[in-house]
């Protein structure tokens, strides 16, 4: 596996560092903790990295610096987000013997509240920025371990194109891997944001719900069978196979949620209305399939010769505020500095 490259670039002043990272959709998901402290997740998960939705975050560790300081897309992080964030880069300052605080910029190149989670980007992006400028020697498996620690999704977030993310018995075993590269099947990811406030419940407090509900042990049990036959429905190209294992897991994982104490119910009726549009372009022979993460916007896969008629059918429908087209794209990188 090719090493991913770290430019530390320090002055005498500080330690910085900055890095890109890509959002990305599971096809099987993340839903649930075997060890919610280490947020090591209850299953495997497959996903695919997004071109389309993407956050450059800066990492400056600074000797005189009271508090770390985090800003995304310009609002300054109070409270339990700043907390997140300042204890994961307390992850890296241990690892590098660096007790200095950082001041943090992050930028998505998607509208906050737009509907689309930006922890799997944000947390991936800041764990490489972070370890960059303390010129940590971490492989890419070590990076992908780093970033489950801020959220579960961000261990995918590392590798480019189609990614699994292994459960393990100790932190070091819980690591995303790549299995294809994004240019070995062009499928895509029709994102269909039918609201943008911020969800009620947010992941990290759903995955310490998921073991109230009676189906979440048939699900993790299902859920190896799923990945079995996406790996599969992955070395052959085979979309069908592909797009029934990602429905299903899709819908399993809501049926959790909505059967836990308390129930989370993510859907609005625009949600209910999607996925039976898609069911319906699938029987006219349409090649598309549905998946939902932790919120109501659908993300409709298809094949890029339906990509644009679908796009068109979709944003036509009641309540639909935007269609947002992707397709794999590339790992987390360490790039240069904005502006310079
Ligand atoms: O990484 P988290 O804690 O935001 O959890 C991700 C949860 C889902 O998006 C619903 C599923 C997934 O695997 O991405």
């Amino acid at each position: 596996m090719e090493a991913i490259r770290v430019y530390p670039d320090s002055s005498m002043s500080e330690l910085r560092a900055t890095a890109e990272a890509g959002a990305n959709i599971a096809l099987t998901k993340y839903w649930g903790n075997a060890d919610p402290d280490l947020r090591i997740p209850a299953n495997d998960s497959v996903s695919i990295t997004l071109d389309c939705t993407r956050t450059v975050t800066t990492v400056a560790f600074q000797p005189d610096r009271p508090e770390d300081e985090i800003t995304v897309d310009g609002r300054l992080l109070t409270g339990p987000a700043r907390e997140r964030v300042s204890h994961h880069l307390d992850l890296l300052r241990e690892r590098a013997g660096v007790p200095w605080r950082a001041r943090v910029v992050s930028r998505n190149n998607f509208p906050a509240g737009a509907g689309i989670a930006a922890s799997a980007s944000g947390f991936a992006a800041l764990t490489l920025a972070g370890a960059a400028a303390l010129g940590l020697d971490l492989s890419p498996r070590d990076l992908s371990v780093l970033a489950r620690r801020g959220s579960g999704s961000a261990a995918r977030s590392i590798f480019g194109g189609f990614v699994l993310l292994h459960t393990g018995a100790r932190d070091e075993d819980a690591f995303a891997e790549p299995l294809y590269g994004p240019d070995w099947w062009d499928v895509r990811d029709l994102i269909v944001v039918v609201s943008r406030a911020e969800k009620a419940v947010p992941s990290s407090e759903g995955h310490l719900l998921a073991p109230t509900s009676a189906l979440h042990r048939a699900r993790v049990a299902r859920v190896a069978e799923l990945n079995r036959q996406l790996l599969d429905a992955l070395a052959r190209r085979d979309f069908a196979a592909l797009g029934h294992a990602a429905e299903e897991d899709a819908l399993l994982m809501h049926a959790v949620m909505m059967t836990s104490r308390p129930s989370l119910i993510y859907w609005l009726p625009e949600t209910v209305a999607l996925i039976r549009r898609v069911q319906a372009l699938r029987a006219e022979g349409i090649p598309a399939y549905f998946t939902i993460d932790a919120g109501p916007n659908v993300h409709v896969l298809t094949l890029p010769a339906y990509a644009d008629h679908l796009q068109a059918d979709l944003r036509a429908l009641p309540g639909v505020q935007a269609v947002i087209s992707c397709r794999p794209g590339p790992g987390a990188s360490v790039i240069p500095h904005p502006g310079e």
